[in-house]
């Protein structure tokens, strides 16, 4: 993204964003949670979405006072549920017929295996699976406001991702030597193949979209790790408020760049190759629609 000085960068984004529909998913903690705040200052109209409603309250209520704006709505959604997805997407449909900006936030890691309540692994299920299902649900809704974006939320963890899983078998269930690292991985590897894959399909219809890496960052992501890696996380790491001001950038630029485009912070960097190849993408988007 083109560096410009801050008030005119200030300025551009409250343009481009003022009063625009903006839905963010996980914005009840980490990166989600200051992006939201972001976006609503520079007069956005944001719509997150929580698993647990009155904790979800107690967000809207922090994120209003932060923010000193009150157009935040709230709905239930719980990513890792398809029935879920499904009722999220009917109850926003029934507010709104467009929507400007998606941000596919929400996400996990589980050093242990878990599995979501329909029985897929659930780093798949929450990190790749729920904004698949999500974002084909929403696809309408961000044609009918085009010009309109899409930005993923991936890692650069997604250089050490592995599609193995997509040539069948029992690889996607990960039963035998989880690794809850690899699992990640390889769900932020999806989300940047997805991404490409959305790119290609929606060049024609003005909805741009886009992979984000937001560096190490200081969030709950880790909460169910050991000790020793909250100690080296708290090393390394920067602020959730930090890692949001390049993804709020994003969101709020009127041309943070070319659809298709991965980038780490505010860089532009080329993605694992693979993520460009259309075949792959295929049979990832043929794998997530098996299984819904
Ligand atoms: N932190 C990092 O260093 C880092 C680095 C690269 C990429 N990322 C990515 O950044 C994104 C945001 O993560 P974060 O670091 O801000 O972590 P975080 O503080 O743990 O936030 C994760 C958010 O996802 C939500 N979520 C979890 N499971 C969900 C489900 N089943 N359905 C709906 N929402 C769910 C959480 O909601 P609850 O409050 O209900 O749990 C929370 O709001 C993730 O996609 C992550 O992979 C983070």
């Amino acid at each position: 993204m083109a560096r410009k000085d801050d008030s005119l960068l200030n300025n551009l984004q409250k343009e481009h964003i003022g009063g625009k529909l903006c839905l963010i998913t996980g914005a009840t903690s980490g990166i989600g949670k200051e992006a939201a705040i972001g976006l609503l200052e520079l007069g956005a109209q944001v719509v997150i979405t929580a698993r647990d409603i009155a904790r979800g309250q107690a967000v809207q209520r922090e994120i209003q006072m932060k923010s000193g704006r009150s157009r935040v709505e709230l709905y239930e959604l719980d990513l890792s549920s398809k029935k879920s997805i499904q009722e999220f997407v009917k109850n926003f449909k029934k507010r709104h017929k467009g929507l400007d900006l998606l941000i596919n936030n929400a996400g996990v890691s589980h050093p242990q295996r878990k599995e979501s309540a329909e029985g897929i692994e659930a780093t798949f299920a929450v990190n790749h699976l729920g904004p698949f299902w999500l974002t084909e649900a929403l696809l309408d809704t961000l044609q009918n406001n085009a010009p309109s974006r899409i930005i993923n939320v991936a890692s650069a963890l997604h250089y050490r991702g592995k599609i193995d899983f997509l040539a069948g078998g029992d690889a996607l269930a990960r039963k035998e030597n989880y690794s809850g690292l690899q699992a990640y991985n390889d769900s932020k590897l999806c989300n940047v193949i997805y991404t490409m894959d959305l790119f290609r399909k929606l060049q024609s219809k003005n909805v741009s979209v886009y992979a984000f890496h937001p560096g190490v960052v200081n969030t709950g992501l880790i909460r169910d790790y050991p000790g020793i890696v909250h100690a080296i996380w708290g090393l390394i790491s920067k602020s959730p408020k930090k890692a949001a001001k390049p993804l709020v950038q994003l969101a709020s630029l009127p041309d943070p760049g070319p659809s298709g485009t991965y980038f780490h912070g505010t860089k532009r960097k080329n993605p694992l190759p693979i993520s460009n190849d259309p075949a792959v993408a295929d049979q990832l988007r043929k794998l997530s629609e098996s299984l819904g």
